[in-house]
């Protein structure tokens, strides 16, 4: 098939490689002409493990293409992909503006027969608006078109992107014209080479809301085992033996439940609060989103609390080496990481910053944590160490995993750890003579 993808973020460019690896003709399009220059030159703008190889491959192979010019690659197009971005507005909600301007100019310059998808995650509705965009554009050219909006939300985890696409647990297509479904079905085939089950399809508004759901059920799973290990710790628990007591019950299962610095990223913490605001707008108040969001807040300063409870409110003259800046392994993006408030708490006390991450230092430099003063970045995890009066881990990287533990206690001033994410046996930490904090075990 002849595929257009507008947007080339995370979704549009993983979404847009993935189709032309299984052979369809993939045209790409941004309104960013440095972007579109760079993609067709193989200079990938995100870090995702095996994007790079594949784009490449891909250009090479003539199956995709990069271009400024909907208008042009409307033209022979069967599906066209919108996948531009819906930033949080600042009520919470999600903002459509992109959206819409791609659905005006699909409807400016679009041919007959065009099945106009919604990838980005939009609120449930979106869909209708997007038709009555494009509706408006045809009646004001004065030339009736046939053309379905269909609904298929995305699910892909970031550093894992390429392996949910190529490999998906279930794909969504909301519709509500049998043909458009087809089409997408014969799309997907490919997809699932043993069976069609977990090709899900339903109506437009249920396929919106689910991508809202399924991160909203995740995010309440973090938030909720976060909070119980706030309560191991006061109780004398080990949040570690809890989540493994629990998650043995196939009917909680062990994935999704490990307690850390609170969840991160571009989809999580957006999303709750839009399907806050969507309930909200309905005249229904959704207690629990709102407890889940609160819970993450507060969980993202656990880690700042423990170093202050330890060496005292004013951190002047201390300095502290961070491991691992990106909100989670395997990824340069840094929306939302924990780290960011955690380093600007304890700087806005006085500390000094080590830090080191093996991807996502250039976004912390030039764009996160751009303003805050008295960082210092580092090409290696123990370079960070010296003169540190703790080691702080953010990011569970592979490569803190097992790090060599007489080396930092050689680097650091005193041997103390505080980890927001559990990595360490705790027993073992403090045999080896470390003074070592986790989250959930006090
Ligand atoms: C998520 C969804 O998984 C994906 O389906 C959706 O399309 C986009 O949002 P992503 O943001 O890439 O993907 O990250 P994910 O791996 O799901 O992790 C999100 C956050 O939760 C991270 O900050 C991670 O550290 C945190 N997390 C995850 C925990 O704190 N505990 C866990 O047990 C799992």
């Amino acid at each position: 098939m002849n595929l257009t993808i507008i947007g080339t973020g995370y979704v549009g460019l993983v979404s847009g490689a993935c189709f032309a690896e299984m052979g369809n003709t993939v045209t790409c399009i941004d309104i960013d002409e440095k972007k579109i220059d760079g993609l067709r030159n193989g200079i990938i703008p995100i870090y995702e493990p095996g994007l790079e190889t594949m784009v490449k491959r891909n250009v090479s192979n003539k199956t995709l293409y990069f271009s400024t010019n909907l208008k042009n690659h409307l033209e022979k197009c069967d599906i066209a992909f919108i996948a531009v971005g819906t930033p949080m507005g600042e009520d919470g909600s999600a903002d459509l503006k992109y959206v819409l301007q791609v659905a005006k100019e699909i409807g400016q310059h679009m041919h007959n027969n065009l099945i106009i998808v919604d990838k980005s995650t939009v609120p449930v509705g979106t869909a209708d608006k997007v038709k009555a965009a494009i509706q408006k554009e045809l009646d004001h050219r004065n030339e009736p078109m046939d053309f379905h909006v269909v609904s298929n939300p995305e699910f892909l985890k970031e550093g894992d992107a390429i392996n949910d696409f190529m490999k998906p647990d279930r794909v969504v297509v909301g519709s509500d014209n049998e043909e458009a479904t087809e089409k997408m079905r014969a799309l997907y085939a490919p997809f699932f080479r043993s069976s069609m089950d977990r090709l899900i399809t339903m109506d437009v508004r249920s396929a919106e809301m689910t991508k809202y759901v399924a991160n909203a059920m995740l995010a309440t799973k973090i938030s909720f085992m976060n909070e119980i290990a706030n309560i191991c710790e006061l109780v004398g628990a080990d949040v570690n033996k809890v989540r493994i007591g629990i998650g043995s019950d196939s009917r909680i299962g062990y994935s999704f439940i490990y307690p850390g610095s609170g969840y991160g990223g571009s989809c999580f913490p957006k999303d709750v609060k839009a399907l806050k605001k969507t309930a909200e707008e309905n005249g229904y108040t959704a207690e629990l989103i709102s407890a889940v969001e609160n819970v993450n807040d507060k969980q993202k300063l656990v880690i700042a609390n423990k170093i202050i409870q330890r060496f005292g409110e004013d951190l002047t003259n201390k300095t502290f080496s961070i491991w691992g800046l990106a909100f989670k392994p395997e990824t340069d993006d840094m929306r939302e990481a924990p780290s960011i408030y955690i380093i600007k708490e304890l700087v806005k006390r006085g500390a000094k910053i080590h830090a080191y991450d093996p991807k996502a230092t250039e976004e912390a430099q030039h764009f996160y944590l751009k303003d805050t003063k008295n960082i210092t970045y580092f090409d290696s995890k123990y370079k960070t160490l010296q003169n540190s009066d703790a080691m702080i881990l953010l990011t569970e990287w592979k490569e803190f995993r097992s790090p060599d533990f007489e080396e930092l206690k050689k680097q650091l001033k005193q041997p103390i750890i505080f980890d927001g994410r559990n990595q360490y046996n705790h027993a073992r930490m403090l045999k080896n003579g470390f003074e070592y904090y986790q989250i959930g075990k006090k």
